[in-house]
Protein backbone atom coordinates (compact mmCIF):
# COMPACT_ATOMS: atom_id res chain seq x y z
CA UNK A 1 0.00 0.00 0.00
CA UNK A 2 1.77 3.35 -0.94
CA UNK A 3 1.53 6.38 1.21
CA UNK A 4 -1.19 7.91 -1.06
CA UNK A 5 -3.24 5.30 -0.65
CA UNK A 6 -3.10 5.30 3.08
CA UNK A 7 -5.10 8.34 3.41
CA UNK A 8 -7.24 7.55 0.87
CA UNK A 9 -10.35 6.48 1.74
CA UNK A 10 -12.04 4.84 -1.06
CA UNK A 11 -16.07 4.30 -1.20
CA UNK A 12 -18.90 3.46 -3.84
CA UNK A 13 -22.47 4.15 -2.44
CA UNK A 14 -25.60 3.26 -4.32
CA UNK A 15 -27.84 5.84 -2.57
CA UNK A 16 -31.07 4.12 -3.53
CA UNK A 17 -35.02 4.96 -2.15
CA UNK A 18 -35.26 1.46 -0.19
CA UNK A 19 -31.71 0.58 0.31
CA UNK A 20 -28.22 2.32 0.53
CA UNK A 21 -25.28 0.00 0.19
CA UNK A 22 -20.94 1.03 -0.10
CA UNK A 23 -18.52 -1.18 -0.97
CA UNK A 24 -15.30 -0.50 -0.05
CA UNK A 25 -12.13 -2.76 -0.99
CA UNK A 26 -14.47 -4.60 -3.09
CA UNK A 27 -16.43 -5.72 -0.17
CA UNK A 28 -20.14 -4.63 0.52
CA UNK A 29 -19.30 -2.76 4.18
CA UNK A 30 -22.97 -1.38 4.34
CA UNK A 31 -25.91 -2.35 3.71
CA UNK A 32 -29.23 -0.76 5.02
CA UNK A 33 -32.71 0.38 4.35
CA UNK A 34 -32.45 4.07 3.64
CA UNK A 35 -34.77 5.40 6.87
CA UNK A 36 -33.88 7.54 9.76
CA UNK A 37 -34.63 7.96 12.85
CA UNK A 38 -34.81 12.10 14.17
CA UNK A 39 -35.52 13.78 17.40
CA UNK A 40 -38.53 16.15 16.45
CA UNK A 41 -37.53 18.75 18.99
CA UNK A 42 -33.55 18.61 18.66
CA UNK A 43 -33.67 17.98 14.89
CA UNK A 44 -30.83 15.34 15.94
CA UNK A 45 -30.66 12.13 14.62
CA UNK A 46 -31.07 9.13 16.58
CA UNK A 47 -30.94 6.47 14.50
CA UNK A 48 -30.41 5.66 10.75
CA UNK A 49 -30.45 2.26 8.68
CA UNK A 50 -31.72 -1.18 9.91
CA UNK A 51 -32.21 0.14 13.67
CA UNK A 52 -34.70 3.64 12.06
CA UNK A 53 -36.53 1.03 10.26
CA UNK A 54 -37.45 -0.89 13.37
CA UNK A 55 -38.85 2.15 14.93
CA UNK A 56 -41.27 3.06 11.45
CA UNK A 57 -44.70 3.52 12.02
CA UNK A 58 -44.24 2.57 15.72
CA UNK A 59 -43.24 6.26 16.31
CA UNK A 60 -44.68 8.58 19.19
CA UNK A 61 -44.67 12.92 18.94
CA UNK A 62 -41.43 12.71 19.44
CA UNK A 63 -39.61 10.85 17.07
CA UNK A 64 -40.39 10.78 13.12
CA UNK A 65 -39.02 8.44 10.74
CA UNK A 66 -37.74 9.60 7.86
CA UNK A 67 -37.12 8.67 3.98
CA UNK A 68 -34.31 10.53 2.35
CA UNK A 69 -34.87 9.73 -0.83
CA UNK A 70 -38.60 9.67 -2.89
CA UNK A 71 -38.90 8.32 -6.59
CA UNK A 72 -35.35 7.82 -6.50
CA UNK A 73 -34.10 11.45 -5.84
CA UNK A 74 -33.05 13.13 -2.77
CA UNK A 75 -36.41 14.69 -1.33
CA UNK A 76 -35.00 15.85 1.98
CA UNK A 77 -31.43 17.01 1.75
CA UNK A 78 -30.44 17.48 5.80
CA UNK A 79 -31.58 14.10 6.66
CA UNK A 80 -29.98 12.66 3.78
CA UNK A 81 -26.40 13.84 4.87
CA UNK A 82 -27.00 12.97 8.06
CA UNK A 83 -28.17 9.11 6.59
CA UNK A 84 -24.84 8.91 4.67
CA UNK A 85 -22.98 10.36 7.54
CA UNK A 86 -24.23 7.52 9.77
CA UNK A 87 -23.76 4.62 7.38
CA UNK A 88 -19.91 5.76 6.49
CA UNK A 89 -19.71 5.63 10.48
CA UNK A 90 -21.00 2.06 10.59
CA UNK A 91 -17.80 1.16 8.28
CA UNK A 92 -15.82 2.27 11.57
CA UNK A 93 -14.00 5.24 13.06
CA UNK A 94 -12.68 8.13 10.40
CA UNK A 95 -9.71 9.12 9.86
CA UNK A 96 -10.45 13.15 10.30
CA UNK A 97 -6.78 14.26 9.50
CA UNK A 98 -4.99 14.01 6.24
CA UNK A 99 -7.64 12.06 5.03
CA UNK A 100 -9.07 12.25 1.27
CA UNK A 101 -12.25 10.51 0.65
CA UNK A 102 -13.30 9.52 -2.58
CA UNK A 103 -16.60 8.43 -3.71
CA UNK A 104 -18.28 6.99 -6.66
CA UNK A 105 -22.48 7.58 -6.11
CA UNK A 106 -24.86 6.09 -8.26
CA UNK A 107 -28.28 8.48 -9.59
CA UNK A 108 -30.95 7.84 -11.42
CA UNK A 109 -30.50 8.64 -15.32
CA UNK A 110 -33.37 10.71 -15.31
CA UNK A 111 -32.13 13.13 -12.72
CA UNK A 112 -31.90 16.78 -13.57
CA UNK A 113 -28.65 19.25 -13.43
CA UNK A 114 -30.17 21.00 -10.10
CA UNK A 115 -30.53 17.57 -8.51
CA UNK A 116 -26.79 16.46 -9.50
CA UNK A 117 -25.53 19.67 -8.03
CA UNK A 118 -27.24 19.00 -4.68
CA UNK A 119 -25.80 15.71 -4.40
CA UNK A 120 -21.94 16.72 -5.39
CA UNK A 121 -22.78 18.88 -2.52
CA UNK A 122 -24.67 16.73 -0.03
CA UNK A 123 -20.92 14.49 -0.70
CA UNK A 124 -18.84 17.62 0.31
CA UNK A 125 -20.50 17.93 3.47
CA UNK A 126 -20.08 14.74 4.43
CA UNK A 127 -16.13 14.97 3.79
CA UNK A 128 -15.66 13.62 -0.33
CA UNK A 129 -12.87 15.80 -1.59
CA UNK A 130 -13.58 14.08 -4.70
CA UNK A 131 -16.96 12.60 -6.00
CA UNK A 132 -17.93 11.41 -8.99
CA UNK A 133 -21.73 10.29 -10.41
CA UNK A 134 -22.35 7.74 -12.33
CA UNK A 135 -26.19 6.43 -13.60
CA UNK A 136 -27.48 3.75 -12.28
CA UNK A 137 -28.40 1.56 -15.32
CA UNK A 138 -24.93 2.11 -15.94
CA UNK A 139 -23.58 0.95 -12.66
CA UNK A 140 -26.19 -2.37 -12.99
CA UNK A 141 -24.78 -2.83 -16.43
CA UNK A 142 -21.13 -2.86 -15.08
CA UNK A 143 -22.37 -5.33 -11.96
CA UNK A 144 -23.80 -7.45 -13.90
CA UNK A 145 -20.59 -8.41 -15.81
CA UNK A 146 -21.24 -6.58 -19.28
CA UNK A 147 -18.63 -4.50 -21.66
CA UNK A 148 -20.67 -1.61 -21.78
CA UNK A 149 -17.70 -0.20 -23.95
CA UNK A 150 -18.38 -2.78 -26.80
CA UNK A 151 -20.31 -1.51 -29.63
CA UNK A 152 -23.02 -3.76 -28.98
CA UNK A 153 -26.26 -2.65 -27.46
CA UNK A 154 -27.65 -4.13 -24.08
CA UNK A 155 -31.04 -3.13 -22.47
CA UNK A 156 -30.93 -3.39 -18.72
CA UNK A 157 -34.05 -3.03 -16.68
CA UNK A 158 -34.05 -2.21 -13.22
CA UNK A 159 -36.80 -2.03 -10.88
CA UNK A 160 -35.88 -0.69 -7.27
CA UNK A 161 -37.83 0.67 -4.76
CA UNK A 162 -38.85 4.25 -6.34
CA UNK A 163 -37.81 4.00 -9.90
CA UNK A 164 -38.10 1.64 -12.44
CA UNK A 165 -35.06 2.14 -15.32
CA UNK A 166 -34.61 1.37 -18.80
CA UNK A 167 -31.68 1.91 -20.56
CA UNK A 168 -30.27 0.70 -23.79
CA UNK A 169 -26.27 0.88 -23.39
CA UNK A 170 -23.85 0.50 -25.82
CA UNK A 171 -20.31 2.63 -26.72
CA UNK A 172 -19.93 3.85 -22.44
CA UNK A 173 -23.27 5.72 -23.17
CA UNK A 174 -27.06 4.98 -22.83
CA UNK A 175 -28.62 5.53 -26.07
CA UNK A 176 -32.25 5.92 -24.69
CA UNK A 177 -33.92 4.82 -21.47
CA UNK A 178 -37.12 5.27 -19.93
CA UNK A 179 -37.25 6.06 -16.12
CA UNK A 180 -41.15 5.62 -14.74
CA UNK A 181 -41.90 6.23 -11.11
CA UNK A 182 -43.30 2.53 -10.74
CA UNK A 183 -41.27 0.21 -8.93
CA UNK A 184 -41.36 -1.57 -5.59
CA UNK A 185 -42.68 1.28 -3.09
CA UNK A 186 -46.12 1.52 -5.56
CA UNK A 187 -46.27 -2.50 -5.70
CA UNK A 188 -46.34 -2.25 -1.88
CA UNK A 189 -48.95 0.21 -2.09
CA UNK A 190 -51.17 -1.72 -4.47
CA UNK A 191 -51.21 -4.23 -1.64
CA UNK A 192 -52.07 -1.82 0.90
CA UNK A 193 -54.81 -0.55 -1.01
CA UNK A 194 -55.89 -3.89 -2.55
CA UNK A 195 -56.36 -5.21 1.19
CA UNK A 196 -58.39 -2.67 2.52
CA UNK A 197 -60.52 -2.65 -0.71
CA UNK A 198 -61.00 -6.42 -0.48
CA UNK A 199 -60.31 -7.75 2.90
CA UNK A 200 -61.39 -4.63 4.96
CA UNK A 201 -58.10 -4.42 7.24
CA UNK A 202 -55.49 -2.10 7.48
CA UNK A 203 -52.03 -2.89 6.79
CA UNK A 204 -49.14 -1.28 7.90
CA UNK A 205 -45.96 -0.23 4.47
CA UNK A 206 -44.07 -2.90 6.55
CA UNK A 207 -46.26 -5.79 6.56
CA UNK A 208 -47.89 -5.20 2.84
CA UNK A 209 -43.64 -5.33 1.79
CA UNK A 210 -43.61 -8.49 3.48
CA UNK A 211 -46.87 -10.11 1.29
CA UNK A 212 -45.03 -8.51 -1.74
CA UNK A 213 -41.92 -10.86 -0.58
CA UNK A 214 -43.45 -13.89 0.52
CA UNK A 215 -46.35 -14.17 -1.55
CA UNK A 216 -45.82 -11.40 -3.99
CA UNK A 217 -46.14 -12.67 -8.21
CA UNK A 218 -46.49 -10.71 -11.23
CA UNK A 219 -48.27 -13.98 -12.55
CA UNK A 220 -51.77 -15.65 -11.86
CA UNK A 221 -50.47 -19.05 -12.21
CA UNK A 222 -46.84 -20.14 -11.19
CA UNK A 223 -45.10 -23.46 -11.80
CA UNK A 224 -44.07 -23.59 -7.75
CA UNK A 225 -46.70 -21.60 -5.92
CA UNK A 226 -45.53 -20.34 -2.43
CA UNK A 227 -47.68 -21.08 0.61
CA UNK A 228 -50.44 -19.09 1.57
CA UNK A 229 -49.15 -16.06 4.21
CA UNK A 230 -51.09 -14.94 7.19
CA UNK A 231 -51.56 -10.96 7.42
CA UNK A 232 -52.02 -9.32 10.88
CA UNK A 233 -53.85 -6.15 10.68
CA UNK A 234 -56.92 -3.82 11.69
CA UNK A 235 -60.36 -4.78 10.47
CA UNK A 236 -62.06 -1.57 9.74
CA UNK A 237 -65.41 -2.50 10.41
CA UNK A 238 -64.78 -3.18 13.80
CA UNK A 239 -61.35 -1.37 14.87
CA UNK A 240 -60.16 -5.00 16.27
CA UNK A 241 -57.09 -6.30 15.03
CA UNK A 242 -57.38 -9.50 13.07
CA UNK A 243 -55.87 -12.62 10.81
CA UNK A 244 -56.07 -13.38 7.18
CA UNK A 245 -54.47 -15.12 4.64
CA UNK A 246 -53.70 -14.25 1.25
CA UNK A 247 -52.79 -16.29 -1.91
CA UNK A 248 -50.10 -15.03 -4.34
CA UNK A 249 -52.52 -15.11 -7.40
CA UNK A 250 -54.66 -12.78 -5.28
CA UNK A 251 -51.50 -10.51 -4.84
CA UNK A 252 -50.81 -10.82 -8.69
CA UNK A 253 -54.20 -9.01 -9.51
CA UNK A 254 -53.25 -6.52 -6.72
CA UNK A 255 -49.97 -5.57 -8.53
CA UNK A 256 -51.16 -6.13 -12.18
CA UNK A 257 -52.01 -2.53 -13.25
CA UNK A 258 -48.75 -1.54 -11.99
CA UNK A 259 -46.56 -4.36 -13.53
CA UNK A 260 -48.62 -3.09 -17.05
CA UNK A 261 -47.12 0.14 -16.75
CA UNK A 262 -43.93 -0.99 -16.33
CA UNK A 263 -44.50 -3.34 -19.35
CA UNK A 264 -45.77 -0.69 -21.15
CA UNK A 265 -42.40 1.80 -20.26
CA UNK A 266 -40.28 -1.39 -21.69
CA UNK A 267 -42.12 -1.59 -24.85
CA UNK A 268 -41.78 2.01 -25.50
CA UNK A 269 -37.46 1.89 -24.98
CA UNK A 270 -37.81 -1.06 -27.33
CA UNK A 271 -39.17 0.96 -30.11
CA UNK A 272 -37.06 4.23 -29.52
CA UNK A 273 -34.22 1.95 -30.06
CA UNK A 274 -32.26 1.95 -33.25
CA UNK A 275 -32.26 -1.01 -35.46
CA UNK A 276 -29.19 -2.19 -35.26
CA UNK A 277 -28.76 -1.79 -31.73
CA UNK A 278 -32.32 -3.61 -31.39
CA UNK A 279 -30.87 -6.92 -33.21
CA UNK A 280 -28.18 -6.76 -30.68
CA UNK A 281 -31.05 -7.26 -28.47
CA UNK A 282 -32.71 -9.14 -29.87
CA UNK A 283 -29.49 -11.75 -29.61
CA UNK A 284 -28.44 -10.58 -26.08
CA UNK A 285 -31.98 -10.78 -24.42
CA UNK A 286 -33.32 -8.42 -21.72
CA UNK A 287 -31.70 -7.68 -17.90
CA UNK A 288 -33.51 -7.87 -14.54
CA UNK A 289 -31.99 -6.03 -11.83
CA UNK A 290 -33.01 -4.39 -8.26
CA UNK A 291 -35.39 -5.68 -5.96
CA UNK A 292 -38.10 -5.73 -8.03
CA UNK A 293 -36.29 -8.36 -10.08
CA UNK A 294 -37.34 -10.84 -7.61
CA UNK A 295 -41.18 -10.68 -7.80
CA UNK A 296 -42.47 -14.42 -8.72
CA UNK A 297 -43.13 -14.33 -12.15
CA UNK A 298 -42.25 -11.14 -13.48
CA UNK A 299 -39.16 -12.63 -15.96
CA UNK A 300 -41.58 -14.62 -17.84
CA UNK A 301 -44.16 -12.26 -18.21
CA UNK A 302 -41.72 -9.67 -19.91
CA UNK A 303 -40.49 -12.61 -21.68
CA UNK A 304 -44.23 -13.25 -23.07
CA UNK A 305 -44.76 -9.82 -23.41
CA UNK A 306 -41.85 -8.77 -25.56
CA UNK A 307 -41.58 -11.99 -27.09
CA UNK A 308 -37.50 -11.79 -25.58
CA UNK A 309 -35.01 -13.53 -23.51
CA UNK A 310 -35.38 -12.08 -19.65
CA UNK A 311 -32.24 -13.05 -17.61
CA UNK A 312 -32.48 -11.76 -13.88
CA UNK A 313 -29.40 -10.43 -12.67
CA UNK A 314 -27.28 -13.13 -9.85
CA UNK A 315 -27.98 -11.00 -6.32
CA UNK A 316 -30.13 -8.27 -8.29
CA UNK A 317 -30.28 -6.49 -4.95
CA UNK A 318 -26.38 -5.33 -4.98
CA UNK A 319 -26.03 -5.46 -9.42
CA UNK A 320 -26.13 -1.45 -8.87
CA UNK A 321 -23.58 -1.01 -5.76
CA UNK A 322 -21.27 -4.02 -7.60
CA UNK A 323 -21.16 -1.59 -10.94
CA UNK A 324 -20.52 1.34 -8.57
CA UNK A 325 -17.57 -0.04 -6.81
CA UNK A 326 -16.02 -1.04 -10.69
CA UNK A 327 -16.58 2.18 -11.59
CA UNK A 328 -14.95 3.70 -8.45
CA UNK A 329 -11.66 1.53 -9.33
CA UNK A 330 -11.95 3.06 -12.97
CA UNK A 331 -12.75 7.11 -12.63
CA UNK A 332 -9.59 7.59 -15.06
CA UNK A 333 -10.70 5.64 -17.67
CA UNK A 334 -14.62 5.83 -17.71
CA UNK A 335 -15.68 8.52 -19.51
CA UNK A 336 -19.71 8.24 -18.77
CA UNK A 337 -18.87 9.18 -15.02
CA UNK A 338 -19.50 12.56 -14.19
CA UNK A 339 -17.45 15.28 -12.53
CA UNK A 340 -18.74 18.32 -10.15
CA UNK A 341 -16.77 20.60 -13.13
CA UNK A 342 -19.56 18.77 -16.14
CA UNK A 343 -22.60 19.89 -14.38
N1 LIG B 1 -38.16 -10.87 -2.92
C1 LIG B 1 -38.67 -9.71 -3.33
N2 LIG B 1 -39.76 -9.68 -4.13
C2 LIG B 1 -40.28 -8.51 -4.55
N3 LIG B 1 -39.77 -7.31 -4.25
C3 LIG B 1 -38.67 -7.28 -3.46
C4 LIG B 1 -38.07 -8.46 -2.97
N4 LIG B 1 -36.98 -8.11 -2.22
C5 LIG B 1 -36.94 -6.77 -2.24
N5 LIG B 1 -37.93 -6.25 -2.98
C6 LIG B 1 -38.26 -4.84 -3.20
O1 LIG B 1 -37.22 -4.23 -3.93
C7 LIG B 1 -37.20 -2.83 -3.62
C8 LIG B 1 -35.80 -2.39 -3.27
O2 LIG B 1 -34.97 -2.63 -4.36
P1 LIG B 1 -33.60 -1.83 -4.54
O3 LIG B 1 -32.78 -1.95 -3.28
O4 LIG B 1 -33.02 -2.27 -5.82
O5 LIG B 1 -34.17 -0.34 -4.64
P2 LIG B 1 -33.36 1.03 -4.50
O6 LIG B 1 -32.09 0.93 -5.25
O7 LIG B 1 -33.25 1.38 -3.06
O8 LIG B 1 -34.38 2.05 -5.19
P3 LIG B 1 -34.16 3.03 -6.45
O9 LIG B 1 -33.18 2.38 -7.36
O10 LIG B 1 -35.52 3.20 -7.05
O11 LIG B 1 -33.67 4.30 -5.82
C9 LIG B 1 -38.13 -2.62 -2.44
O12 LIG B 1 -39.36 -2.05 -2.90
C10 LIG B 1 -38.34 -4.03 -1.93
O13 LIG B 1 -39.62 -4.18 -1.31
MG1 LIG C 1 -31.49 1.30 -7.11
Amino acid sequence: MGLFNFFTQEIAIDLGTANTLIIQNNKVVVDEPSIVAIDRKTGITIAVGKKAMQMHEKTHDNIKTVRPLKDGVIADFQAAESMIEGLIDMMGPRRKFFNHMKMVICIPSGITEVEKRAVFDSAEHVDAKETYLIHEPMAAALGIGLDVEEPVGNMIIDIGGGTTEIAVIALSGIVCDQSIRIAGDEFTNDIMNYMKRQHNILIGERSSEQIKIHVGSALPDLPNPPEDFPVNGRDLMTGIPKQITVSYSEISHALDKSISKIEDAILKALENTPPELASDIYRTGLYLTGGGALLRGLDTRISAKTKLPVYVAEDPLRAVVRGTGIALKNTSRFTFLIDRKSV
